[in-house]
């Protein structure tokens, strides 16, 4: 694609003016695309003067960590730290249920690890530069104050610390995510990132309703990839904006599995149509589909006995349970 390469070619050159040839710029993964494209952005631009640094939290889907580590790392040969913080953010997190005292713990404590980390890269020289995956509607809505009323305390793992002593790099910020994917497909990157629908940068950590455990998260994580392989293969990727898996951690219902009685949790589907998750409405997904999941959930994730769905609108509902 024409222009768009030539989109990716002006963003190169944009940041090799701005970095210039001997300065060093830090990046945070998220598992996003966002972060994902901006990073290659400035690899090309300035190679191994970036370092990416991601906070493994614990928090992410199956197979989240490898795209990043392996996936990402085979497509752009960029210069990752891997910090492998599960059992930090679990500890910090043990006992802990009310959604926002979540996710204010889990913000603070990446800004901790990442801080940590850039001490360490520091000590090979000075660096300057943070780069971030800043896209045009966030600046708008940064500057423009539409006054929304803020519910939820966000999160967004690309968007740390606000460090004076950095120099933002921002490569998207004249660009809608639609050009961000595209980017992202010139560069080469793994189609699962470019594709990936919205997940929210606290991750499983507030799709558990209750304390978050390493169980806990592994009943999680299973019953999701069987969601999201179910949607995928029955195409519905692109219609639906996405489907948070819910796990009601502190409920039990009685079942009978196998020859006997159990007594076991219920995972929440929570398939959306949405065009920017302002609003949304609750997708009407295939009779069929729905019921795959909850077999396949049903018959492979041990701890789930029943599977519900979300049938609310945003607003009254939020997308995400916390
Ligand atoms: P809600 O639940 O407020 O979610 O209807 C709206 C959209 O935002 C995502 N979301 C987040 N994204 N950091 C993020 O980067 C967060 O802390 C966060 N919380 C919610 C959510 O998945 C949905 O797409």
């Amino acid at each position: 694609n024409w222009t768009m390469l030539n989109i990716v070619e002006d963003a190169v050159t944009a940041v090799q003016a701005q970095i210039g040839p001997e300065g060093r710029a830090i990046c945070a993964l998220s598992g996003g695309v966002d972060s994902a494209v901006a990073a290659a952005i400035v690899q090309r631009a300035i190679g191994d003067r970036l370092t990416c640094v991601f906070v493994d939290h614990g928090l992410l889907r199956k197979g989240e960590a490898e795209q990043v580590e392996r996936d990402f790392v085979a497509a752009t040969g960029v210069n990752l730290r891997v910090v492998d913080a599960a059992d930090r953010f679990l500890d910090a997190l043990s006992g802990v249920t009310e959604p926002e005292e979540k996710r204010k713990i889990i913000g603070r404590e990446f800004i901790r690890v990442f801080e940590d980390e850039q001490r360490a890269i520091m000590k090979d020289g000075p660096v300057d530069f943070l780069v971030q995956g800043t896209l045009y509607p966030d600046v708008v809505e940064s500057g423009g104050g539409t006054g929304t009323a803020n519910i939820k305390s966000h999160h967004n793992v690309g968007g740390l610390p606000e460090d004076l002593r950095f120099e933002l790099v921002e490569p998207l910020r004249t660009l809608f995510k639609d050009e961000v994917r595209r980017a992202g497909e010139e560069l080469g990157l793994p189609p699962a990132m470019v594709w990936r629908q919205p997940f929210p940068g606290p991750g499983l950590g507030i799709r558990i309703i209750g304390a978050v455990t390493a169980d806990r998260l592994d009943i999680l994580r299973e019953a999701d990839a069987i969601a999201r392989e179910e949607l995928s293969r029955a195409g519905l990727d692109r219609e639906i904006w996405q489907c948070p898996v819910v796990l009601l951690a502190d409920v039990r219902s009685v079942g009978v599995q196998g020859d006997g009685r159990t007594y076991g949790h219920p995972v929440v589907l929570r398939p959306v149509t949405s065009e920017d998750a302002m609003t949304a409405d609750w997708a009407r997904v295939p009779y069929d589909v729905l019921s795959r999941i909850s077999t396949r959930i049903t018959n492979e994730v041990r701890e789930v006995n029943r599977v519900v769905i979300d049938v609310t609108s945003k607003p009254p509902g939020t997308i995400e349970w916390e």
